[in-house]
């Protein structure tokens, strides 16, 4: 790609509370910066944000920022007001879209119960307690992506449809990208699918298991979807990895994003063959509390730290920031949908705040 950047991280803030999550990590992006890390940022549009400025929520200038930068920092997309908007203009179409135009197809949802949030979990502690498991999501396929796709009228009948659509080679890619994130873990890969229903599930596990073939040292194991969904709120901690399609992934990572106290705690990150990659909280645009300086921003600031690890190979500015915000949760610094009865919330900028005091101190050290 032309004049490919490696070190340029574009921030594309997005809709509801996109705008303040992201502020409060690009104040660490600048902390780093300031503190020798040699970064550009540079701000961007995408869905809602973007169609009100250029009826696009993908735009021409955009595509080509993504296309020039190292890796790209995303806030949330998508409110009530687009609810009317054409489907192919609506915010998220915006977000399917870069992730079809950049070939992001392996997404890592990890979900992590940090000590001090146990009693956040909407589970019982010892069920929670060192939970540590990754979903890998395909995310550029499946029935997200299928054709043909339609919502029509025959004699006078309404009827839709989608496609759920993969080929081999979509499986393996995703496959391996599991099997070398099992390697690095618990060596345990189970893979979710319907094989009990659907062909394209079928294929799914025969080629998972091919890859196996590869991977010797890792366990492969198979699970129905409803099954996984299930074991996930009944025993969540037999998992190590899991790999799944793209529309059952989405479902199974907000399940699992929940064990964790606050689906404001989990990043992402949505990598292509040479590991660029999109980074964003799994939470979306929560437009019921945007503009009140309430939202949690560390699933955001821990995304820019998956940023540095897997775009800008930063091991050490990535631990730094982790590091910073387990200090901050140490503090017993809550915002308000992981502070319990006893505890005043803080606002979403004083958490950033607070999450910065601290890495200045790592940094110092
Ligand atoms: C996610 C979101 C998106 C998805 C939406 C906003 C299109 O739910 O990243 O999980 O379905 O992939
Ligand atoms: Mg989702």
């Amino acid at each position: 790609m032309a004049n490919l950047k490696k070190s340029k991280i574009l921030v594309l803030p997005g809709d509801g509370i996109g705008p303040e999550i992201v502020d409060e990590a690009v104040k660490v992006l600048e902390c780093l910066r300031e503190n020798g890390l040699s970064i550009e940022v540079e701000h961007g549009l995408i869905g809602g944000a973007a169609y009100d400025k250029t009826n696009s929520p993908f735009p021409a200038k955009t595509i080509a920022q993504a296309e020039e930068c190292g890796a790209i920092l995303l806030g949330a997309v998508g409110g009530p007001q687009y609810d009317q908007v054409e489907r192919h203009l609506r915010p998220e179409q915006g977000l399917l879209d870069i992730r079809a135009h950049l070939n992001l197809f392996a997404n890592l949802r990890p979900a992590l119960l940090y000590a001090e949030l146990a009693s956040a979990s909407s589970l019982k502690p010892e069920l929670v307690a060192e939970l540590d498991l990754l979903i890998v999501r395909e995310l550029t396929g499946g029935i997200y992506f299928g054709q043909p796709r339609a919502q029509e009228v025959e004699d006078n009948v309404r009827r839709a449809y989608n496609t759920m659509v993969y080929d081999e080679n979509e499986i393996r890619r995703i496959a391996h990208v599991a099997f070398l994130a099992a390697q690095k873990r618990d060596r345990r890969l189970c893979s979710v699918d319907k094989a009990n229903v659907l062909e394209v599930s079928l294929l799914w596990r025969e080629v998972m298991e091919e890859v196996h073939q590869e991977y010797a040292d890792v366990e492969l194991s198979h699970m129905y979807v409803d099954n996984a969904a299930m074991q996930l709120v009944r025993a969540p901690k037999q998992f190590d990895v899991m790999v799944t399609s793209n529309l059952f992934g989405d479902i199974l990572s907000d399940a699992a994003a929940m064990l964790t106290g606050s689906i404001g705690m989990l990043p992402s990150a949505s990598l292509n063959q040479d590991n660029k990659g999109m980074y964003e909280p799994i939470h979306g645009s929560a437009t019921d509390i945007a503009g009140k300086g309430i939202a949690n921003p560390l699933a955001t600031i821990l995304s820019v730290a998956m940023l540095l690890r897997y775009s800008l190979n930063q091991q050490q500015a990535a631990q730094n920031i982790e590091q910073a915000v387990i200090a901050t949760l140490q503090q017993g610094v809550r915002t308000q949908d992981i502070a319990d009865a006893n505890t005043k919330a803080v606002s979403t900028g004083e958490m950033g705040n607070a999450v910065i005091k601290n890495l200045q101190k790592i940094l110092l050290v």
